[in-house]
């Protein structure tokens, strides 16, 4: 069976890069217009190139999405490009941590913080206007298998990740009869920038993150942007408030 779309435009934050390219690209790919978004205007302009050239539909828009305003105005772009929104990948995030929780900053928390829970609600405010005014539609929020237990040495991060899920769950319960369902995804180690900056400077440490997943290696972006075009997808239709681990089996452990 393949995936069913009935409706017609995506919108992908995070989209210059990792996950986020790889599920702009699937969505195009899948027969949808893509709004790419990142603050990283070259890499998600590249987002946007990649899919011209397989003969697809996209357009990038910057959005730093802790700014409100720019939230409001990429909904605004979205409507002016395409004239309408279908699916939301809210997906722009950041790990900075390098220690444990007493080491922390307040300006590393902030940082998480603003971008991972405050950009994923600012950007969640924005879009539920559009989709209830249309009759319905499907976000997915990225969270992290860190947002399922502990993390440890990114205790922010991971709360981040657990307020993502908080966010995700109460606002598919709020809009579940309005034909909005809201959910989201929880990667474990996954082959990104984001990977390479926390584990290649000391290959240990990449051996480490394989065998920390019973399939025994890290995963791929294509992995995660299959989940979540089956989450925004007509087949899911009875699935939402769901937070699904895309893991490896590293949380059956
Ligand atoms: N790579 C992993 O192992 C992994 C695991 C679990 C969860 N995640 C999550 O997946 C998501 C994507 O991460 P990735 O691995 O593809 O990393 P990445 O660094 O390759 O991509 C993240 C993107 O978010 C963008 N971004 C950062 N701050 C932003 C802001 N304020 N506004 C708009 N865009 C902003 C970056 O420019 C970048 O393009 C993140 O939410 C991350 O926390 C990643």
């Amino acid at each position: 069976m393949s995936f069913t779309f009935s409706g017609q435009v995506a919108l992908v934050t995070g989209g210059a890069a990792g996950i986020g390219r790889a599920t702009a690209l699937a969505f195009a790919q899948a027969g949808l217009s893509v709004v790419v978004s990142d603050v990283d205007t070259a890499g998600g302009e590249g987002t946007v190139e990649l899919i011209l050239a397989a003969g697809g539909q996209a357009t990038f828009v910057r959005c730093d999405v802790t700014r409100e305003a720019e939230v409001q105005a990429l909904m605004a772009a979205t409507l002016e490009a395409y004239g309408r929104l279908d699916y939301a990948f809210n997906n722009a995030g950041i790990e900075i941590e390098k220690g444990k929780l007493a080491d922390g900053s307040e300006a590393e928390y902030d940082a998480i913080m603003g971008v991972n829970v405050k950009g994923v609600w600012l950007c969640m405010k924005h879009q539920i206007p559009l989709l209830l005014a249309q009759g319905g539609g499907a976000i997915v929020n990225t969270a992290s298998v860190a947002g399922l237990g502990a993390a440890p040495k990114m205790s922010i991060y991971s709360a981040s990740k657990h307020a993502v899920i908080g966010l995700t769950k109460s606002a598919a319960v709020e809009y579940a009869k309005k034909k909005i369902r809201v959910n989201a995804v929880c990667p474990a180690v996954i082959d990104t920038d984001m990977f390479r900056r926390a584990y290649e400077a000391d290959p240990r440490k990449g051996e480490f993150a394989a065998a920390m997943h019973p399939v025994g290696r890290i995963g791929k972006v294509e992995e995660i942007a299959t989940a979540v075009l089956y989450l925004c997808c007509d087949n899911a239709a009875f699935t939402t408030g769901h937070a699904l681990a895309v893991d490896g089996g590293a949380t059956a452990i």
